[in-house]
């Protein structure tokens, strides 16, 4: 789950004022155990979001313990994430946010930083949550001195707005020392389940994957729907076990919308066949488009697109409320769980049937030799090939066909446009 906790709510509750409540809107801590029950008497976890780099400008701890965050006589030129300085001004001092001004960065060189943070860490794990996802985790750690970033030497590896793609980044994220502050997010959190999101190319996972169990492979998640770059991000990221695949997310766009109503099933095809750890953003098992987003003043960013709510039912408010949504459904008449879940024919099907196979998926991925616009891999004895393009192509595949996209969209070597099959040998 996204974050839950009490927020003033300028970041989607990435800004946290309250590490262990939940916020009203959704509910009350009495809820929130009975969800954890609930979920656990059917078989599934709950991990929880951790926004450990920052809290909320309206945090008690901000106007309590100012020490616990990062102060500066005078800014430098790092960059906030959403454009502009990292920096603001306050009572003659400056303040660092890597995000927006409402979300001041807390110092995690303080050891009364480590010690709060900890003690959240466990108060949602005694209340029965299985792990977290771990926010914006590569901000953790910066420059001590609070250097420059010099200016960009190489290129970043990951997509950058203009601004930041000039500077090296160096010295504004990913200290060296980042694995200590790590490694006591471990000792809390014991042998629960983390995955990071460190926004790095994955050739500077190291650190992040000593402490976590995963990290999201962000190489995967920024490639077009093209062969010869998804087989790229997928070397790149699969070099040593421990990325998680998320294919879209409330910061980027659905799968859909993203790659083309077409390409959505062989792009679910892709996102759960690939070995370890799956994020499928809820709205994708149906099919749900982005929508029109929000209002600017509440989605400085453009984010509120992809963060349109859940289609249950195809009624008014689509089974996700009775009340009076945030953001409006988008087309729950056309698209909705309730529609799809006996339908043989729907992309809630095919998301189950991957799920129920990827369990008999061997650990191993070797990539295939393929006609170009075709991505194609074994795990083990299965062979999963993907069409990329708009028209038919051979492709590799075993004796037995075990699932496609589409009926007959595999023949006797031949996958029909955008299709995805799996066979076995
Ligand atoms: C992560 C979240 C994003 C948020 C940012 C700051 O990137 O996914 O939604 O704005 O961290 O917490």
């Amino acid at each position: 789950m996204s974050p839950i906790y009490p927020s003033p709510m300028h970041d989607f509750g990435y800004d946290v004022a309250d590490y262990k409540g939940i916020e009203p809107v959704f509910g009350s801590l009495d809820d929130f155990d009975s969800l954890v029950a609930a979920a656990k008497q059917r078989g599934l976890d709950v991990l929880l979001d951790l926004v450990p780099c920052h809290t909320s400008i309206e945090h008690p701890w901000f106007r309590e313990h100012p020490d616990w965050y990062i102060w500066a006589d005078a800014p430098n030129n790092w960059l906030s994430a959403f454009g502009g300085s990292a920096w603001s001004h306050l009572n003659g001092r400056w303040y660092l946010h890597s995000f927006y001004p409402e979300q001041p960065d807390l110092d995690w060189r303080n050891p009364e930083v480590v010690a709060a943070m900890q003690d959240v860490l466990r108060f949602w794990l005694e209340r029965g949550v299985a792990g977290y996802r771990v926010d914006a985790i590569d901000r953790l750690l910066k420059d001590a001195q609070l250097r420059d970033d010099p200016p960009a030497s190489e290129a970043f590896g990951l997509p950058l707005s203009g601004e930041e793609a000039e500077l090296s980044l160096a010295h504004s994220r990913n200290a060296p020392d980042t694995g200590r502050a790590l490694a006591k997010i471990r000792e809390a959190v014991g042998d629960h389940f983390m995955v990071g999101e460190v926004y790095l190319p994955a050739a500077r996972w190291q650190p992040y994957l000593d402490a976590f169990d995963a990290v999201f492979a962000f190489e995967l998640l920024h490639a077009d729907w093209d062969a010869e770059t998804l087989r790229r991000a997928i070397e790149a990221t699969t070099r040593q076990p421990g990325a998680a695949w998320a294919l879209s997310n409330h910061d980027f766009g659905r799968l859909v919308t993203r790659f083309g109503a077409e390409n959505a099933r062989a792009a679910a095809m892709l996102l759960l066949t690939l070995p370890g750890t799956a994020f499928l953003y809820q709205g994708d098992e149906i099919g749900q488009a982005d929508g029109p987003g929000g209002e600017r003043r509440y989605d400085r960013a453009g984010r509120d697109r992809f963060r349109h709510p859940m289609q249950w039912t195809g009624g008014r408010g689509g089974g996700f409320t009775s009340g009076e949504p945030w953001l409006p459904l988008v087309d729950p008449e056309h698209v909705n769980v309730e529609a799809q879940r006996d339908d043989p024919g729907s992309m809630l099907t095919l998301t189950r049937e991957l799920i129920r196979l990827r369990r008999s998926l061997p650990a191993d991925l070797r990539l295939l030799d393929t006609a170009p616009g075709v991505l194609a891999y074994a795990r083990g004895e299965y062979v999963v090939a993907l069409n990329t393009t708009g028209r038919a192509l051979p492709v590799p595949r075993g004796a037995e066909l075990v699932l496609e996209t589409e009926p007959a969209a595999l023949s006797r070597d031949e996958l029909t446009a955008h299709a995805g099959a799996i066979s076995c040998n």
